[in-house]
Parts: C-alpha cells; structure tokens; sequence
C-alpha cells in the first residue's frame, strides 16, 4: 500500500502526554479532559456563518473548511481534544455511495442496499479513496499543536441501518428484517462496512489523529444477544483491526445500558456512557477495567447555571469511580444550545478536577 508523500514531511505529533490519552490509558492526569460529542455544529455562529452557502458532504470533503470548522471549538471552548470534523457516511461517499446529508433529516440513500446485488456494488475503501481526509487531518494537527485530535468512523451496524433502511429510522424494521431474514447477506454486508471503517480509521490515526472514536449510535436499539451475534463481531474486527496503531479506541452507543460489557470487551480503551446510566453503575457493569467517557444529559445545557453546575460536579466526583475518566456529553450538543454554557462547563471541569 502507498502512503501519501507528505506523511513523512509531517510527522505525526506525539501527543501521548495529553490529558485526554492519558485518562484513555488509565494513567494520572492534571485534570479530566473533556470534549464534548459535536462540538463543532450548528451551536456555532461561526459555524453557520462558514457552512451558509456549502453543502455538508461538500464542506467535509474540503480539507480548508475541514480545518476551520475543527478548530472553531477548540478555540472557543478550550476543550481539550478536537473532533474530526466529517460524518459517518463520508466513508460511503468515497467508495461511490449515493448519499446526501439533509439538513435536519440526516443522510439519505439513494440506493438502499438490501440484495446481494446491491451488497456487490459496495467496493472496499483504500486511502487513494479519501486523500483529502488524509490532507485534512495533516493541516489540521500542524494547526492543533497540542491539542490532539479525535479520528471516527461509523459502526458497522449504525452504517447498515443507514444503507439498508435508505435514511434514518425510528424502529429499523428494515435492518432487523435482513439480520434475521438473511443472516449470511447481513454478516457479508457487516464484513464489508468493517473493512471500510477500519480503513477509515486507519487512513484518520496514520495521518496524525491521537485517538480514534467509533459511533454505533443506533446500537442500543438492538436486544444483548442480537448484539452479540449478529453486530459485536464486525465491530470487534474495527477495532481490533486498528489495534496496531497504538492509538485508544472509544466505543459509544446511544442506549446501549445492556451492551455496556459486550461493547467494552470488543475491543475497546474507553467506553462511551450516555446519560442513562451512571458512570459509577458503567465502571461496575465493565468489571473497572475501562476508562470511561461521558455522560451529562445534552438536554441539562438548557437548565438554569445552579442546575447544570450541581450536575456536572456530580459527574466529575462519580468519574472517579473509574480508572480514567474523559468528561463528555452523554450525547451530541443539540444545534439550540448556547455556546456560552459549554464554554463555562469546560472551565468548570477543569477547575474542579485540578488535581
Ligand atoms: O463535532 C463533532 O462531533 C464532529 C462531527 C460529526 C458530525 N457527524 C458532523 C455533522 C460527527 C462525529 C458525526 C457522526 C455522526 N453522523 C453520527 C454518530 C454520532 C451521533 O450523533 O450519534 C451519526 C448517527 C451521523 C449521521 C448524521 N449526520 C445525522 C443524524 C445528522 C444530523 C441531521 C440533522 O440535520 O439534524 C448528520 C448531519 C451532521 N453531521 C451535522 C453535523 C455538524 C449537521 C449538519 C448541518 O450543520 O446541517
């Protein structure tokens, strides 16, 4: 496989040393990290004022608005680490998936893929299928310095609900439909959506990313043992398949209460906590082994100051419970919220876990 010249004209930074893969690595921080799932988003001003006349796909494929809108959150809130700005199905795109993001919808499929004909028209993601991401994530960590940055992907079953669905969906009948009705085409097409995440991933870390997450929001909607036989094996190969990196892997799920040991034991540094479980209840159900990221309600940024602060101090004291802890919301920023709050739990994070 070829890399990209410029890799080695850019080393990747070491940012080992940073609060957030430390706290990944279960190793003593200064204060907990945090960062906050999108971050970068219409909470902005500055980000509506960039993204006013493009596209979504077409902005996370341009490696200077890629760099901006990354960096806008990290310069207004001090977070300490930056998400890739880019989607899930950015991936999909560069392999020839017909997919448009619509603006308050989410990405739309013009082909749904629910044959076997349809899985063969999905080819496999290389890095000359994405050298601008490659592009991107270089410009972006000579801006960052310090601050590492977060690579994601997809996962395979979050990605699949999408493609075989042909959009977002309440109830995933669909999805579940093909999982049961056709168990050989679902784990083929899971193979397929592993290997172009991992390769994602891969593409994201060699270019200087510090850590990687992988997003299998939709995960929660499916019962233990349908998780564990028909969704646990693709996404342990994601994971397991960027191993070698030696950058830590966050697994997150929205509603996955049940799956919390299953999706920790797949191959994961860190376990993403939504709002609906304590960290102190996630550090006992994943046996104390794991680094924890998470979790205050998105929801609790709309609550009067005394509210949220009483809040967040909680979090950060049942943070402790675990061996790492990375404070984040237990899901995205909601496009309403006002930045100002996020900007003062940042400093309110850091301020009371100084240690
Ligand atoms: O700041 C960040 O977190 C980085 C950027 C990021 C985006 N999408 C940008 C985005 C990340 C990490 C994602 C991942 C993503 N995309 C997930 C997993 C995370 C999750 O939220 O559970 C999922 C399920 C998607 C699919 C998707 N893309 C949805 C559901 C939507 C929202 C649709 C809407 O308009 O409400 C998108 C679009 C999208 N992705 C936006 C952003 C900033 C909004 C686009 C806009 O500004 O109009």
């Amino acid at each position: 496989m070829t890399s990209p010249a410029s890799s080695t004209l850019h080393p990747a930074p070491d940012l080992s040393g940073s609060t957030l893969v430390r706290a990944a690595r279960q190793q003593p921080v200064p204060h907990t990290p945090v960062w906050f799932m999108r971050q970068a988003g219409r909470s902005l001003p500055e980000y509506r004022e960039v993204r006013k006349d493009v596209a979504m796909l077409t902005s996370c494929r341009t490696p200077e608005l890629v760099t901006e809108i990354t960096l806008q959150p990290v310069r207004r809130h001090g977070v300490d680490a930056a998400i890739f700005f880019s989607d899930i199905v950015v991936p999909l795109q560069a392999v020839g998936v017909d997919v448009d993001i619509v603006a308050g919808t989410g990405p739309v499929i013009a082909e749904p893929i629910r044959t076997r004909a349809d899985l063969d028209r999905l080819p496999q993601l290389t890095p000359e299928h994405v050298p601008d991401i490659t592009e991107s994530v270089q410009l972006l960590t000579a801006e960052l310095g310090d601050t590492p940055l977060i690579g994601f992907a997809g996962a395979p079953f979050t990605l699949a609900s999408y493609l075989v669905e042909g959009g977002p969906s309440k109830n995933h009948e669909r999805t579940k439909a093909l999982m049961h009705g056709d168990p050989q085409l679902w784990s083929d097409l899971c193979a397929r959506l592993a290997q172009i995440s991992g390769a994602f991933l891969r593409v994201q870390a060699q270019a200087g990313a510090s850590a990687v997450q992988l997003f299998d929001s939709w995960a929660g909607h499916l019962s233990r043992a349908d998780y564990l036989r028909h969704v646990e094996p693709h996404s342990r190969a994601v994971l397991e398949g960027v191993a070698d990196l030696g950058v830590p892997r966050i697994h997150f799920g929205v509603g996955t209460g049940e799956l919390l040991p299953a999706m920790a034991d797949a191959g994961a540094d860190v376990i993403g906590v939504d709002y609906r479980v304590s960290l102190p209840d996630a550090v006992e159900r994943t046996g104390g082994r794991y680094a924890v990221q998470g979790n205050l309600d998105p929801a609790l940024l709309f609550a009067p100051w005394e509210a949220l602060e009483a809040r967040v101090r909680e979090i950060v004291e049942e943070g402790r419970s675990a061996p790492g802890h990375i404070f984040n919301l237990g899901h995205g920023v909601l496009p309403q919220t006002d930045p100002t709050v996020l900007t003062r739990v940042v400093e309110l994070v850091h301020e009371i876990s100084a240690r």
